[in-house]
């Protein structure tokens, strides 16, 4: 097996689950809560990487939202969205779809305007200055009452040209999708992509990606790779060319594996499944990483790494002719660097 290191580093990639929030390195969390005077429960960077030890979604989410709290200004997200950009740049991201939160800080009394704005900034600075084109989705937390939702989605009408789609994420026990049918109805009436989290292993896995498929009508899912133990719905996947964004080292955090065999078992079916890094500052692994990991554990070729950028092109939620550019960027690394490329 060769070693396909450099050639992922190499290929233009597409990231599609990012939750910025979850890009919060304890650096920039610590410089952070110096700029605004706030406390934190450690003394030093190495203690809170020490304190990020999740078995679950549930762990992962306590130190998620405490981590926020040193998010208070439109420079703050600013700053926050850039050092990701940068390190997009850095790993060869070319398209993102970028995941926030907005309810997580509008209940601590941070403006919505405030927090997109911020993010808005550096989303227009990474496109200026390195030609890396980014969009936003917003996320509602399911864990909120659906009335709370709502009042969010109608709040984010006026930045609509800001949002590209709406997602659902938080905690899943007892959160079902349907809790939001009203919600997605009207976020998908107003024109939005429409995504939700179905995380790994959840209490109710299958029956969640039931109801994204029958009572909202997705555009795709966010994991999701629990479909595999229904052959209905995995036909139903494939039959309308919806895709998956999974997560291999959040999974081996909150689900206990990678799954990187069910990556591979997804691809083979023909499943638009892709490869992304959920949030990487607490995970610890940034989107070549996750593809690395999953290479390495279920073998992929070229030819299936380069399927999972082209998928996540096919699902990115753009206009057919920025599609097909970075399509024929893909299609440009596979010819320079694949069997009679240099
Ligand atoms: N699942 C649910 N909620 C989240 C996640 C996730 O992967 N990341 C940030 N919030
Ligand atoms: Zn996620």
């Amino acid at each position: 097996m060769p070693d396909l290191t450099e050639f992922i580093r190499g290929m233009p990639k597409a990231e599609l689950h990012l939750h910025i929030e979850g890009t919060l390195e304890p650096e920039l969390r610590f410089a952070l809560a110096e700029r605004n005077g706030i406390p934190l429960p450690a003394a030093s960077v190495g203690e809170i990487r020490a304190s990020y030890a999740f078995n679950d979604l549930t762990s992962f989410l306590a130190a998620y939202y405490e981590g926020m709290e040193v998010l208070q200004t439109a420079a703050d997200f600013r700053d926050l969205a850039w050092a990701y950009l940068q390190r997009a740049q850095d790993e060869g991201v070319r398209y993102a779809e970028i995941f926030f939160d907005p309810q997580a800080h509008t209940s601590r009394g941070v403006a919505f305007g405030t927090v997109i704005g911020g993010l808005r900034q550096a989303m227009q600075e990474a496109w200026r200055r390195f030609g890396l084109r980014t969009q936003l989705i917003m996320c509602l937390l399911r864990d909120q009452p659906a009335s709370y939702g709502m009042a969010t989605l109608l709040e984010a009408l006026p930045y609509r040209d800001w949002i590209v789609g709406i997602g659902l994420d938080s905690d899943e026990k007892g959160n079902p999708p349907e809790k939001f049918a009203r919600v997605f109805q009207r976020a998908r009436a107003e024109g939005f992509g429409v995504t939700m989290h179905c995380d790994t292993d959840q209490e109710n896995s299958v029956e969640h990606i039931r109801q994204c498929l029958e009572v909202i009508g997705v555009d795709r899912i966010d994991h999701g790779v629990n479909v595999l133990e229904s052959p209905e719905l995995t036909a139903e996947l494939r039959r309308r060319g919806l895709g998956l964004t999974i997560c291999p080292i959040s999974n081996r955090w909150c689900a206990g594996d990678t799954k990187a065999g069910q990556v591979k078992q997804l691809l083979d079916l023909g499943i638009r499944v892709t490869v992304n890094s959920d949030d990487p500052a607490y995970f610890g692994g940034y989107v070549t990483d996750n593809l690395i990991e999953v290479q390495r554990a279920a073998r992929l070729q070229e030819e299936e790494l380069l399927r999972l950028e082209r998928n996540a092109i096919e699902i990115a939620w753009l206009p057919a002719g920025i599609r097909d550019r970075y399509l024929a960027e893909i299609d440009e690394y596979a010819a320079a660097a694949g069997p009679g490329g240099s």
